[in-house]
């Protein structure tokens, strides 16, 4: 086989390595400096991180990949591992007049990241701080929806977009850009743009706390966000149930490879309270997002309940936060915004 079909077999085989944390490859991440094919094959990747494990299982990964394509050549992978601040041009930057980004994210769909975004700003903004709402998932964006929100967004003279205003909150989201209920129909580097122009393009003006409502998972756009932005931090929504425990963990992985710290963790659709007898029923498990807590050694902020008033609220566009004070939801998540305070009072 020739050198250079060889070391296309090399990057095929690389692309479908992901990067620890990330479903994203190695490739398109950018880790891959170069690939060299003599006696010996050698890869070089540049990683910057403060975690020290990340090198070690990209070694493993990458070796691993790469098993069978040598054939009679060794196979050795170098890594230089750089402090993150060290990648300049990469590093994050600060939206001018924003003090504090907090992202809401979870490891699987559907656990009510979107519900929490949406009510923990509107607590935050009712204690008196200028709060945004970034929804940063274009595929399935709802914060518009769950904030009844559907003016469409103007731009200012220099084209930057004014976000919209509703319940206290300035709220961006693709919900408010889309014709009706029309797809989002993305490729990738137009997500990455998107969720950048999110981000820099809006005019967030002065905000103590920007909060972005994620997509499920670790794919591109929690990549772009990280690599734009300083994130003071991110909440990590999960249910009880194991499957979504596996995920959330895979989130909080994500967050810690790209030193994101993690401000806790809620657990949502914890029980449900029977409205005829007041009996309390943990229809997905008993306790499963503090026990991971526990394990994972990151905070528990609190559980939610199973509760019809809040898919009624969300589907009506009123944070029920706001709306119905004395639900057990509304009282959990007031709590939380309180924990959360005096770090967003800072800086
Ligand atoms: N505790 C709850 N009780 C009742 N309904 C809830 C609860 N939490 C969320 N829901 C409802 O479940 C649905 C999914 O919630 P939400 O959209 O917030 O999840 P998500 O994690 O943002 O989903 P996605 O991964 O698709 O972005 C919504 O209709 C929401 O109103
Ligand atoms: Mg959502």
């Amino acid at each position: 086989m020739s050198i250079s079909a060889l070391e296309q077999q090399i990057r095929d085989a690389l692309s479908k390595v992901p990067y620890p944390g990330f479903s994203r490859d190695i490739i398109s991440f950018g880790v891959v400096h170069g690939i060299t094919i003599g006696e010996n094959i050698a890869v070089q990747l540049v990683v910057a991180t403060n975690d020290t494990g990340v090198a070690t299982e990209l070694r493993d990964r990458v070796s691993k990949a790469l098993e069978g394509l040598a054939e009679d050549r060794r196979v050795s992978v170098l890594i230089d591992v750089q402090a993150p601040v060290q990648s300049a041009g990469q590093a994050p930057v600060p939206i001018s007049g924003v003090k504090h980004v907090i992202a809401v994210a979870s490891g699987k769909g559907g656990v009510g990241k979107s519900m929490v975004a949406v009510n923990l700003a509107s607590a935050l903004a009712s204690s008196g701080l200028m709060v945004g709402l970034c929804d940063c998932d274009l595929y399935g964006p709802s914060v518009a929806m769950m904030c009844g929100a559907r003016e469409r967004p103007v731009a200012d003279q220099e084209g930057n977009i004014l976000p919209v205003v509703r319940h206290g909150l300035r709220i961006m989201s693709m919900g408010l850009l889309l014709e009706d209920d029309s797809p989002a129909v993305l490729r990738g580097p137009m997500v990455t743009r998107y969720t950048q122009q999110f981000l820099r393009n809006v005019v967030w003006g002065e905000l103590d706390v920007l909060l972005l409502d994620l997509p499920p998972g670790t794919g591109d756009i929690q990549l772009t966000i990280v690599q734009t932005v300083p994130l003071a931090g991110a909440v990590i929504v999960t249910t009880p149930q194991e499957v979504a425990l596996i995920d959330a963990r895979k989130a909080v992985a994500m967050f810690g490879k790209t030193n994101v710290s993690i401000l806790g963790i809620i657990e949502n659709m914890a029980y449900f309270i029977a409205p005829g007898d007041g009996s309390r029923h943990e229809i997905f498990g008993n306790g499963g997002g503090k026990k991971e807590a526990e394990t994972l050694g990151v905070p528990f902020l609190g559980s939610i309940p199973l509760d019809p008033e809040i898919r009624i609220a969300s589907d009506a566009g009123t944070p029920f936060v706001l709306h119905q004070p004395s639900l057990q939801a509304s009282q959990e998540i007031q709590r939380i915004a309180k924990l959360l305070i005096p770090s967003l009072m800072k800086g």
